[in-house]
C-alpha cells in the first residue's frame, strides 16, 4: 500500500510535527495558558490544511474546537475522528528532568507533558491521513475530525457542540486515540472507560485561625472533623460506604473475569511501578479490577491550616477536600453525587459548618464488543503489530465517550498507543515512538479496513 510507504518514509517528519505541538504549552485548566490554547488550535489547523484538508475553528465559551471533514466515498462508513489537544498542568516542575514543553527524545521515547496523552495520539491520525493524501489521493473512508481543547477539564463545552451540530456530525462510528496498550508490546482495545463523579467538602469552624493554646481542646479543630469525616468513607474491606453507592453497578460477568485473568498482568511489576509499599484495595476483586471494573472512592487533595516551614500553633479556621469517584456501568454521576452529599451531611457534626459542591462528571463509557466495527479494528491492529490485540477495562476517563452515544447514537473504537506507565499527567510523560509508528500503520489499515464495511 503506498500510504504505509509514505508512512515509513515520512516518519521523522510526524516526529517533527509533534515536537513542534509539544512545544505549545496548551493546558488548558490554567487560564495564564488561554492564548497558548488559542495558538495550538491555530497549529493543528495549519496542519489540517497543509494535508489538503479544509479546517475550520469552532469557537465555544471555553477553548476552541478544530474541526475538519472529508467525505468522498458514499460507499463507505463516516468516521468521527476525536482527539484533545489540551494538556494537564505540569506541576510539579522540579520532578520533571527535562522541561515539559521541550521535547525531548532518549532511547526512542519522547519526553514532554502530552507526548502520550494526548498530542502524540492525534498526530497518529494526521499522519495516517497525510498518507493517503499524499499518495492515493484520497482517504478510503468519510471521516469527521474533532480535535477538542477542553478533555482535561470535563469537556465542559463539547456537549453543547455536539447538540448544536448533530447533522453536520452525522456518522457511523467515532474512533478515538486516548488509551493505553496493556503493556510492551502488547496492544489492546478498550472496552470500557470508567465514569467520573466530582466533589469537594469544606468543613469550617471557628471565625479565624486561634491561638492552639489559649483555645485548643475547647474549640472544634476544621481539620480533625474533615478527616474524621474522611475516614468514614471507606469501611475495613475498603467499600466505599456511601448508602446507595454500588446500587446501580453492574456486576463483572464470570466470562469476563475470567478473561481478564488470563491478561498478562504481572502484579510485582506493577507494585515496583508505583513504588508503593504494598498494595490494597476492594476485598474479593483483584488488583486489575479494582483499577478498571469496579467504582472508587478517592480524595485527592486536602488543603487547610498551617504547613510551611516550622510550628504555627493554630486551630486552622476551615479545611477542605477534593474528592472524585470513578464510576462502573449503569452508575449515573448526578445520582452519586447526591448520595454523596447527602451522606456528608450526615457525618457532619453540629459543631461545625459543612460545605459540599459537586459537579456532575461524565457517565463510563461501553464499548460493544458484537460491533462488526471491532472486528475490523482487531485486525487492523494484526496487521500494525503483528499480534491480536488484548481487550481491556481501562480505568481512566473519556467524557466524551457516553456523549457520542446518547447524542449521536454511535459506537467508539477505543483505538489507544500510550503505555500504561507513560506517566500521563505526572511528571516525566513519554510516548514510545515505537509505538507512535505502529499505531499509525494499524491506524492506515484500519482506515483501509472500514472502508471496506459497506454501510
Ligand atoms: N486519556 C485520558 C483517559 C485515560 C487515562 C485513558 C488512562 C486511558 C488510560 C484522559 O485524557 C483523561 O485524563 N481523562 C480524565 C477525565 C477527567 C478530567 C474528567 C481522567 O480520567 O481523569
Ligand atoms: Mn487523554
Ligand atoms: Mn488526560
Amino acid at each position: 500500500m503506498k500510504a504505509l510507504e509514505y508512512a515509513d518514509k515520512n516518519f521523522d517528519n510526524f516526529v517533527q510535527v509533534l515536537i513542534e505541538l509539544l512545544k505549545i504549552p496548551s493546558v488548558s485548566a490554567q487560564s495564564e495558558h488561554k492564548d497558548d490554547m488559542k495558538k495550538c488550535a491555530e497549529f493543528l489547523v495549519d496542519k489540517l490544511r497543509w494535508m489538503g484538508l479544509e479546517p475550520k475553528i469552532f469557537e465555544t465559551p471555553g477553548h476552541p474546537v478544530v474541526y475538519a471533514e472529508y467525505i468522498n466515498n458514499p460507499q463507505a462508513p463516516t468516521a468521527l475522528i476525536y482527539g484533545h489537544y489540551d494538556v494537564q498542568p505540569v506541576d510539579p516542575l522540579e520532578l520533571w528532568e527535562s522541561p515539559p514543553f521541550e521535547p525531548k527524545i532518549v532511547e526512542d521515547k519522547m519526553y514532554a507533558r502530552g507526548s502520550a496523552d494526548d498530542k502524540g495520539q492525534i498526530m497518529i491520525h494526521a499522519a495516517a491521513i497525510e498518507s493517503f493524501l499524499k499518495t492515493e489521493g484520497s482517504v478510503p473512508i468519510n471521516f469527521k475530525i474533532i480535535f477538542e481543547g477542553e478533555e482535561e477539564i470535563q469537556s465542559a463545552h463539547l456537549d453543547t457542540f455536539l447538540e448544536e451540530h448533530k447533522d453536520m456530525l452525522k456518522c457511523d462510528l467515532a474512533i478515538i486515540s486516548d488509551t493505553a496498550m496493556f503493556g510492551r508490546d502488547l496492544p489492546a482495545l478498550t472496552v470500557s472507560l470508567r465514569g467520573i463523579a466530582i466533589a469537594e467538602i469544606k468543613v469550617v469552624g471557628p471565625n479565624r485561625d486561634l491561638h492552639s493554646g489559649s483555645y485548643g481542646g475547647a474549640v472544634p479543630n476544621p481539620i480533625h472533623e474533615l478527616c474524621n469525616i474522611i475516614a468514614k468513607l471507606h469501611d475495613d474491606d475498603h467499600k466505599v460506604t456511601v448508602p446507595g453507592f454500588y446500587d446501580d453497578v453492574v456486576d463483572v460477568a464470570d466470562w469476563e473475569r475470567e478473561e481478564s485473568r488470563k491478561l498478562p498482568f504481572d502484579e510485582k511489576a506493577f507494585l515496583l511501578e508505583v513504588g508503593s509499599k504494598g498494595l490494597v484495595g476492594e476485598k474479593g476483586y483483584t488488583t486489575l479490577e479494582r483499577k478498571s471494573a469496579r467504582p472508587t472512592l478517592e480524595i485527592n487533595g486536602i488543603y487547610g491550616g498551617y504547613s510551611g516551614e516550622g510550628t504555627k500553633t493554630i486551630i486552622p479556621s476551615w479545611a477542605g477536600a477534593k474528592i472524585t469517584m470513578r464510576l462502573v456501568p449503569k452508575q449515573d454521576p448526578v445520582k452519586i453525587c447526591g448520595l454523596l452529599q447527602k451522606y456528608l451531611t450526615e457525618l457532619s457534626p453540629a459543631w461545625v459548618d459543612v460545605q459540599v459542591t459537586t459537579s456532575g462528571g461524565a457517565k463510563p463509557g461501553m464499548v460493544s464488543r458484537e460491533n462488526p466495527m471491532m472486528q475490523a479494528a482487531a485486525d487492523a491492529i494484526q496487521e500494525g503489530f503483528g499480534k491480536e490485540p488484548l481487550y481491556t477495562r481501562e480505568g481512566g476517563s473519556i467524557p466524551i465517550v457516553n456523549v457520542f452515544k446518547e447524542i449521536l447514537g454511535v459506537d467508539t473504537i477505543l483505538f489507544g498507543f500510550a503505555q500504561p506507565d507513560s506517566n500521563e499527567h505526572s511528571p516525566n510523560e513519554w510516548f514510545d515512538l515505537r509505538d507512535f509508528k505502529r499505531g499509525i500503520n494499524s491506524t492506515i489499515h484500519l482506515y483501509k479496513k472500514l472502508a471496506e464495511m459497506k454501510v
